[in-house]
């Protein structure tokens, strides 16, 4: 298992339709003080190149492609997602254990390799909807199985949400990197996020680190509301 720096924690996510305002807000960040998030909608406008760029400003990038395919196809994605020089990249569990093991496999011929997390159940799903996509039992069972699959798979972890991080915790045990969205600093609106916590509560509660976008991006000065969410952590004493 690769040793892993867990600071900076709070991990911004980006979510622009353009390139110009994230680049505005990134050069008001500092590496010391937040990781990046990079989804489908950025990668997709703007590709390889937008995420070479914030790698050369010294960022730790999380390029979330949530790669699903056989496993030949996803490590070769893997493999060139390492080649841009991101931190770390995502999979879904649901593509199963040759999935996983190819991707880890392609990961670790790389000298300084990403770290690879995988998304469980999404968290958009509910019971009713993963028992009509044939799943057994309810979403937390689920969740619970696929990152136990996921742990034998030899990843280092899972993006889950903060609710779920307290019974992963107890089922994987402590080597296990949890990523949580879904957190929400006390004072900031919920935007579309409807089962949140706050930060401190979700590290307490077992996360390693946290996605945060809105309550950051879309703040009158983003600067200043990082550095209050790094304030509101800074009592966290992980164990
Ligand atoms: O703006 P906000 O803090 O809600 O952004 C959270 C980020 O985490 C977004 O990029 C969103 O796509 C992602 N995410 C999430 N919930 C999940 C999985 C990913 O909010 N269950």
């Amino acid at each position: 298992m690769k040793s892993i720096e867990k600071n900076p924690r709070i991990i911004v996510a980006l979510d622009y339709p353009a390139a110009e305002p994230a680049l505005e807000l990134v050069s008001g960040l500092d590496p010391a003080l937040c990781r990046l998030k990079v989804g489908k909608e950025m990668f997709t406008r703007l590709g390889p190149g937008f995420v070479e760029r914030l790698v050369s400003r010294g960022f730790d990038v999380f390029l979330d492609l949530k790669f699903h395919d056989i496993p030949n196809t996803v490590a070769a994605a893997c493999d060139a997602a390492a080649d841009l020089g991101v931190w770390m990249i995502n999979l879904h569990a649901s593509g199963g254990a040759p999935m996983m093991e190819a991707a880890m496999e392609r990961l670790n011929r790389h000298p300084n390799r990403p770290l690879l997390v995988a998304v469980t159940v999404l968290t958009s799903l509910s019971d009713q909807d993963i028992a009509k996509v044939g799943y057994r039992g309810t979403t937390a069972e689920t969740v619970l199985r696929l990152a136990a699959l996921t742990a034998d798979s030899g990843l280092d972890g899972i993006v889950c949400s903060p609710r779920e991080v307290t019974e992963v915790r107890r089922g994987i045990g402590q080597d296990f990197l949890l990523v949580t969205p879904g957190v929400r600093p006390r004072s900031a609106a919920l935007d579309d996020q409807k089962r949140v916590m706050t930060p401190l509560d979700a590290l307490n509660n077992g996360a390693d680190m946290l996605v945060i976008g809105r309550p950051i991006t879309a703040a009158a000065d983003p600067l200043a509301s990082l550095k209050d969410i790094r304030e509101s952590i800074s009592g966290f004493n992980p164990a």
